[in-house]
């Protein structure tokens, strides 16, 4: 099988074998992706773990809410159980073997190490199943790419205030330091947080997801200020004491859907580039550049200041905290789903607030693309192309790891999922334009999600699995649908093969 393999990736080299296929005109890149391309899949401790209380595991924001609160879940569905990968990582990395991948991306579960949220106290149980699981992919030659914060804040540090408090900076160094200490001899990939602008914009603004605080305009940018020096302390300590002998990375998972302007009008054009700035700009610039874009300052300020405010909404840094926080970054990790139309308009009341407010600009999706198992999911493949251009222009062409990409359709066991296999080909296709055409340096791809999952207040309901999940069977049984195979097979030939 390996020799095959081999023979056949030589052959490709050139050419990949698929006949060129015409899908919505655009014929897929019939290049191969390069040999030291990566490629594989991801997944989030509470979405799959399970085990919600077993073994000394401390409580997080997203236990407290769906048993708090179990209506913002729809079917008031939780992850106490999800797909139980607490007790099935093993039948988790079989699967990843048989797939080929050669990364596999996971958070930690910062309450499973540390149940009250400080670094005093380990979990010794919670540390053991990571090592296992770590173990057992190294043992099947699969490289662990782990994000330490993938929405689970300790319910303790929330009640001190989570983001909003500045503190939270010394607490998220403290967990990281030890994730490096405990696992990073085996880690080298690490991921501090992935989407920050969910877990601000909706966590602490608008307010409807988990802590569901909300104070729009005001929440979301003090969130925004102590995760992006949470994320700079956590490259320090790396960088200060763990780079020189663990030789690894430590990046960060922005999300960014992109935003085509409506019409050719300029203020469209320039609405689409404000909201471009905003979303992905507001934790990327300062990391890249020490600041905001002057732009957000800009907009937040001015409307801060016609609201009576007596300083921008929009906390700055200091000139140390600038320091601090330019050049933190050793990759991007992009989550990437679909693309939104945009045009500028000023909300009617002056005296809104709210990141979309301050935007001055309205985003919405056209009916003439496909749907897929929720609102938001439209298949725009061109969108990724593009919004991989601009961040290579607009960021002086930084390293790139796709850290999410996918479709989600609402059947539950929709084996023959084709809708998927044509989103995740047609996206890699774009993807491959942006390497080989627009030069922009992609250096891995990975597909969300592994299996069916806990799709936050949208519960069970989406389906983003390239295998299935039987959550009405204790086993949570796993089963392979189309497109696991589909992905397989462009594993192997690194080619966009037809199915
Ligand atoms: C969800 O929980 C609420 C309140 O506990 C209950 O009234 C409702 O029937 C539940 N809905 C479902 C679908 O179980
Ligand atoms: C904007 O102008 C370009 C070039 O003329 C054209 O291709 C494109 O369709 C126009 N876009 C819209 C939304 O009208
Ligand atoms: C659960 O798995 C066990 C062992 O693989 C099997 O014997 C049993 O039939 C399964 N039960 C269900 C409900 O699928």
């Amino acid at each position: 099988m390996k020799k095959l393999n081999t023979s056949m990736n030589k052959v490709a080299a050139l050419f990949c074998f698929t006949v060129i296929t015409f899908i919505n005109v655009n014929a897929l890149n019939t290049k191969p992706f390069p040999k030291d391309f990566k490629f594989g899949v991801a997944t989030a401790a509470y979405q799959i773990e399970g085990g919600w209380n077993e073994d000394g595991k401390g409580e997080n924001i997203w236990d407290h809410l769906v048993h708090t609160n179990p209506t913002a879940v729809a079917n008031n569905d939780t992850g106490d159980t999800a797909c139980d990968s607490y007790h099935k990582y093993k039948e988790d990395v079989a699967m990843l073997k048989y797939l080929g991948v050669s990364h596999y991306r996971f958070s930690l579960s910062w309450t499973r190490l540390l149940p009250n949220g400080f670094a005093n106290k380990v979990n010794q149980r919670g540390v053991q199943y990571y090592k296992n699981l770590i173990k057992e992919l190294k043992d099947n030659g699969i490289q662990p790419l782990v994000t330490l914060y993938h929405w689970e804040m300790p319910q303790t540090l929330q009640e001190l205030g989570g983001f909003l408090n500045n503190n939270f900076i010394d607490w998220f160094g403290d967990y990281a330091e030890l994730c490096f200490k405990l696992f990073g001899d085996d880690v080298t990939n690490w991921l501090t947080f992935n989407e920050p602008g969910p877990i601000c914009q909706h966590g602490y603004g608008l307010g409807d997801l988990a802590p569901l605080y909300k104070s729009p305009g005001i929440g979301e940018y003090i969130c925004g200020k102590n995760l992006v020096l949470a994320h700079a302390r956590a490259w320090h300590i790396y960088d200060d004491l763990f780079r020189s002998k663990q030789k690894g990375s430590v990046g960060i998972v922005i999300d960014s859907r992109w935003f085509e302007p409506e019409t050719n009008k300029t203020e469209d054009i320039q609405a689409a580039e404000v909201m471009r700035h905003f979303v992905w700009g507001t934790y990327i610039n300062p990391l890249i550049n020490g600041d905001h874009s002057s732009i957000v300052k800009e907009k937040i300020a001015k409307r801060s200041k016609q609201q009576g405010f007596k300083r921008s909404r929009l906390p700055e840094f200091t000139e140390e905290e600038q320091k601090y926080l330019k050049g933190t970054l050793d990759i991007i990790g992009l989550n990437h789903y679909s693309t939104y139309l945009i045009s500028a308009q000023k909300h009617p009341d002056p005296d809104a607030m709210g990141f979309y407010v301050d935007c001055e600009a309205v985003a919405r999706q056209s009916d003439d693309w496909e749907k897929g198992g929720t609102d938001w999911m439209r298949v725009v493949p061109w969108g990724i192309r593009k919004l991989l251009k601009w961040i290579k222009h607009t960021f002086n062409n930084p390293k790139i790891m796709i850290t999410e990409n996918g479709f989600c359709d609402n059947k539950d066991k929709l084996l023959d999922d084709d809708r998927r296999i044509n989103y995740i080909k047609t996206y890699l296709s774009n993807i491959r334009d942006a390497m080989d055409k627009d030069g922009v340096n992609v250096v891995g791809y990975t597909l969300w999600s592994l299996m069916d999952n806990f799709e936050w207040t949208l519960g069970y309901t989406q389906k983003f699995g390239i295998y299935h999940v039987d959550f009405n069977s204790p086993n949570r049984t796993r089963t392979k649908k189309k497109s696991a195979d589909y992905y397989k097979k462009v594993i192997a030939t690194r080619c966009l093969t037809d199915m």
